[in-house]
């Protein structure tokens, strides 16, 4: 099974590309569809990924259902035969990696909930004793559980690569105060009831990003919700606080990225055949050990 690299969907309007999705014009819709680009260090890469693009959205998919009572989500269908004609008429390409959805008036802002300490939440920890402004106790260590689950917001940098911290009151000064508080709460209900999930599942939810839209039903989750490029997974049973973890799914990646010290800037690199079978792998591992049953593509 080759890659699938980039869609191109004659005769549909394509409303926009990000970094793992071609997204297309459905009349009051927005069809999305998740490719099997990969990106690591901000750019992606020269290789796809075989299938990723189904794993995200089966994974989406089980999430929206699993969160249905905590919050709506843009989900109108993912049944290619339920399209409008003109979609389905590319049904083969579109079946197990696309979703019908809400056109939503996206919110500014990226909801990041951390319920352990990494990344560039450590990295902000280390330097000021907070993350997002948000104290923490002393004495932490890379990886540590927090005592609880923290809210900390990001916005898209000027040049839109990649993401920059901000504190929970330039959240509200960029999207309002109820709004803001809004967010809040439904990010973190959310990321309490799926972690206390993944860990039945044998994996810890260290931190996830959400992004919340308005439509008319109110405010729903949009986009992709609680999947490996969104969230960081961690093995249970290898879990070593006081460093690093391995991250779930781009280890290998990352790991080749810097054998062969990729400047990280364009154009990215292209993947040997072993490195993406076994990223294919821990991707189809993440969903499989998340909804208990393989994912087939
Ligand atoms: N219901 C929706 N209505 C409008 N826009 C949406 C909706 N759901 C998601 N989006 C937007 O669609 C895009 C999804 O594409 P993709 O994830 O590839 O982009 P990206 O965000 O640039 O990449 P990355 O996730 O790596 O930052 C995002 O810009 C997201 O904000
Ligand atoms: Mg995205």
């Amino acid at each position: 099974m080759p890659a699938l690299l980039q869609t191109e969907l004659a005769d549909l309007h394509l409303h926009a590309r990000g970094k793992v999705r071609d997204i297309y014009s459905a009349g009051e819709f927005l069809l999305m569809v998740a490719t099997d680009r990969i990106s690591a260090f901000d750019h992606v890469l020269a290789s796809g990924i075989p299938g990723k693009g189904n794993v995200l959205t089966q994974l989406s998919l089980f999430w929206f259902d699993f969160l249905a009572d905590t919050v709506p989500n843009h989900l109108i269908t993912a049944d290619v035969e339920q399209y409008p004609a003109d979609i389905a008429a590319h049904a083969d390409e579109l079946r197990g990696r696309s979703m019908l959805v809400a056109k939503a008036n996206m919110f500014p802002v990226e909801c990041v909930v951390r319920g352990y300490l990494s990344g560039s939440g450590w990295k902000d920890y280390q330097a000021t004793g907070k993350v997002c402004g948000i104290a923490l106790p002393a004495g932490l260590s890379e990886s540590d559980r927090l005592p609880e689950p923290i809210f900390t917001p990001a916005t898209k940098s000027a040049d839109g690569e990649h993401d920059v911290n901000i504190s929970f009151e330039e959240m509200t000064a960029r999207i309002g105060r109820q709004a803001a508080e809004n967010l809040r709460r439904l990010s973190l209900e959310i990321y309490n009831k799926a972690a206390d999930y993944a860990l039945t599942r044998g994996l810890i939810l260290a931190d996830t990003k959400f992004e919340f839209g308005r439509t008319s039903k109110g405010v729903v989750l949009a986009d992709e919700a609680l999947t490996p490029d969104s969230s960081r997974y961690w093995p249970l049973d290898s879990y070593v606080p006081g460093g690093p973890q391995k991250s779930f799914d781009k280890q290998y990646v990352r790991d080749y990225l810097e054998e062969i010290r990729w400047n990280k800037r364009s154009p990215a690199p292209a993947l040997p055949e072993d490195v993406v079978a076994r990223t294919r792998e821990k991707y189809f591992e993440a969903y499989r050990l998340l909804t208990g049953s393989p994912l087939h593509v």
